[in-house]
């Protein structure tokens, strides 16, 4: 599974559905996919949760399939924490393993610690990681990750305003919520080489999203990156992989709202 013979991309955090997206209209993103035989959605592509956000996220969710078709793109989609049905696989290795995607929430073991409903039920949840116990694979590892993502979900659906314009205030309750979003953005990296030095210590890059904090980090001779969110507040970035070449692409909007890949931020050799 290395999507030889084509451009492949990864793109995460669309949210589809979720007030706060940027992605209102679907058909902005078609130069995002423009020219691409493949493109893996690295999890919460679309909201499963709370009604009527699950309700747009179905909607658009059948849209983007829609849009793939229109360009020739196969589209491949990895389970979020916010999308946990839209696909059976969490993980996927390309390049025979040297790439390791997923989206990120098996890196916590709280998979979301900033998440309001964990600030409140944090006991709860501890109590069921510890019952879990030991995890040695990645497949345990997303078995937990779904148990916590369950026992975290919210009781009613947040609100968050016209167009989501609540969104950034909602970070800021409960009032240890913005210290975990900081606290996870310092300390991501490093977590990200804790979850892949145990779980996948062979790969040489690894893709992920979850946090909606863009970077790319080389640590210990592995490439390290975080593809953001599309979400208000945060950037997206894309990466592309072409014959012996993973680009990592910034997205700039167009006057009509289009999101467009821009120039390669950053460009690594990744021999077949
Ligand atoms: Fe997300």
């Amino acid at each position: 599974m290395n999507g030889a013979g084509g451009v492949v991309r990864i793109l995460s955090d669309l949210h589809l559905g979720h007030p706060a997206t940027q992605v209102r209209e679907v058909a902005w993103l078609a130069p995002l996919l423009e020219g691409a035989a493949e493109v893996w959605f690295n999890g919460d592509t679309f909201e499963e949760h709370g009604a009527a956000s699950a309700e747009r996220g179905r909607m658009q969710y059948q849209e983007l399939l829609a849009l793939c078709d229109a360009h020739g793109v196969r589209p491949r989609f990895l389970t979020g924490n916010h999308d946990p049905g839209i696909a059976a696989e969490g993980w996927v290795e390309l390049r025979s393993g040297r790439i390791f995607v997923s989206h990120g929430d098996m890196i916590l073991a709280e998979v979301a610690p900033w998440k309001p409903e964990f600030l409140e039920r944090r006991g709860a949840v501890w109590r069921l990681i510890r019952e879990v116990g030991e995890v040695e694979s990645l497949e345990r590892l997303w078995g937990r990750a779904r148990l916590v993502e369950a026992a975290t979900l919210p009781d009613v659906e947040p609100k968050m305003g016209v167009g989501g314009r609540g969104y950034l205030w909602s970070a800021f309750w409960p009032p240890l919520r913005p210290f975990h979003i900081l606290h996870g953005w310092a300390t991501m990296f490093r977590e990200a080489e804790r979850f892949v030095e145990r779980y996948r210590p062979g790969c040489e890059v690894f893709l992920f999203g979850h946090f909606h904090r863009a970077g790319v980090r080389e640590r210990g001779g592995r490439i390290y990156c975080n593809t953001g969110a599309f979400m208000r507040s945060a950037t997206p970035l894309m990466v592309e992989l072409e014959g012996e070449w993973m680009r990592v692409r910034g997205v700039h909007r167009d006057r009509n709202g289009n999101f467009c890949p821009t120039h390669a931020v950053e460009s690594f050799r990744i021999p077949s």
